[in-house]
């Protein structure tokens, strides 16, 4: 029996620190408003010209020295990201370029910030049929490119960063079951206004801006990511205190703790990013858990739960044993 296990993480920042303070003094809002109802206290954003691909590659590289295997070694690239550096080729096949690997196949998954899930479960299906043999899944996003800053209501949630994983093949189970899911009929409720054939004017100036009702999104967003909880026990026969870890997307301290309660978990047992990062979108996951295996919280065999929900609304889940 194959499996796919996780041999390695990275993940990147950038360097600019932007502080509540900071949004206070180019919006109405306050640094007590942001942290009491989404627990972020700063984020990162990206330099002017620094791409989502260019955060990737760090993170990837990063990635591959913790695996101990070479670039060269990859043969799948599954690239998460809703803010793609161009609409082809797409980010998967640039990375490749930059980390020097060639042939196999790369491509980027669009599903927003349950991104990263998403291209887990891809890749893991790939390594468990045999047709790769290390694969590089990867997290990454320039949401501030999207974010329209005259709206306070989102403008103070999404940052931008990186993280990637290698997922390779094994004879230990380590990706032990994904659960994808997705609803369009929700789609209103939380989408960005432009793509290519919709909402993009040529010669207009117009940019694409993330909108999103918020209180809404978060009373969907618990119920889905409680059910897929459930789900995930039932599919490996585990009970709530099975689980060491639980490393959920960063979009809000609220939802994060509503999930841990769920799982009758202490925040002690969760990889809680937000307060630092803001929401990265598919870099969230990835970025949580490279945090945690490297201040050592997560070790190896430790049994984690990766979760995410976001625009679509999409949502899903992995159990992994590391
Ligand atoms: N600063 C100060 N006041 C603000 C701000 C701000 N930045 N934004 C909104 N307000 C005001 C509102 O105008 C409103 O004022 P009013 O009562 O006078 O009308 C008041 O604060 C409350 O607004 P709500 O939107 O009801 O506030 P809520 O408690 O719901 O918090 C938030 C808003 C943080 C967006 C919350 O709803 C949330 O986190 N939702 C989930 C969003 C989410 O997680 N999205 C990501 C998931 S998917 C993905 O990652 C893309």
């Amino acid at each position: 029996m194959t499996y796919s296990r996780i041999l390695g993480t990275g993940s990147y920042l950038p360097a600019r620190v932007v502080h509540n303070t900071e949004l206070e003094e180019v919006m109405e809002t306050s640094d007590s408003w942001i942290r009491e109802r989404t627990g972020i206290v700063s984020r990162h954003y990206a330099a002017d010209g620094e791409t989502t691909v260019d955060m990737a590659e760090v993170a990837a590289k990063r990635a591959i020295e913790a695996a101990g295997i070479s670039a060269a070694d990859i043969d799948l690239i599954v690239f998460a990201t809703a803010t793609p550096d161009l609409v082809f080729p797409n980010a998967g096949v640039m990375l490749q370029a930059r980390l020097g690997c060639r042939g196999g196949p790369a491509f980027s998954v669009e599903a927003a910030c349950s991104g990263f899930i998403y291209a887990l479960s891809i890749a893991d299906k790939f390594v468990r049929s045999g047709e790769a043999k290390h694969a590089l899944v990867v997290g990454s996003e320039t949401l501030t490119r999207i974010t329209d800053f005259t709206d306070r209501t989102t403008a103070i949630l999404f940052a931008d960063g990186a993280g990637a994983v290698v997922l390779s093949a094994s004879q230990q189970p380590g990706v032990l079951s994904t659960h994808l899911h997705s609803d369009g009929h929700y789609q209103d409720l939380l989408y960005c206004t432009g793509g290519v054939s919709k909402g993009y004017e040529p010669g207009t100036g117009n940019r694409a801006f993330i909108r999103m009702a918020g209180r809404e999104v978060f009373k969907v967003a618990v119920t889905m990511l409680g059910n897929v909880v459930d789900e995930v026990l039932a599919a490996n026969n585990l009970q709530k205190s099975d689980i060491k870890w639980l490393v959920p997307h960063q979009a809000n301290i609220r939802i994060i703790q509503a999930v841990a309660k769920k799982l009758d978990m202490s925040l002690d047992n969760v990889i809680i990013t937000v307060q630092e990062q803001g929401n990265t979108s598919a870099a969230s996951v990835p970025l949580a858990l490279d945090t945690g295996i490297r201040d050592g919280r997560i070790k190896p065999g430790d049994l984690v739960l990766l979760e995410a929900f976001g625009g679509g609304f999409t949502w899903g889940a992995s159990l992994v044993r590391m």
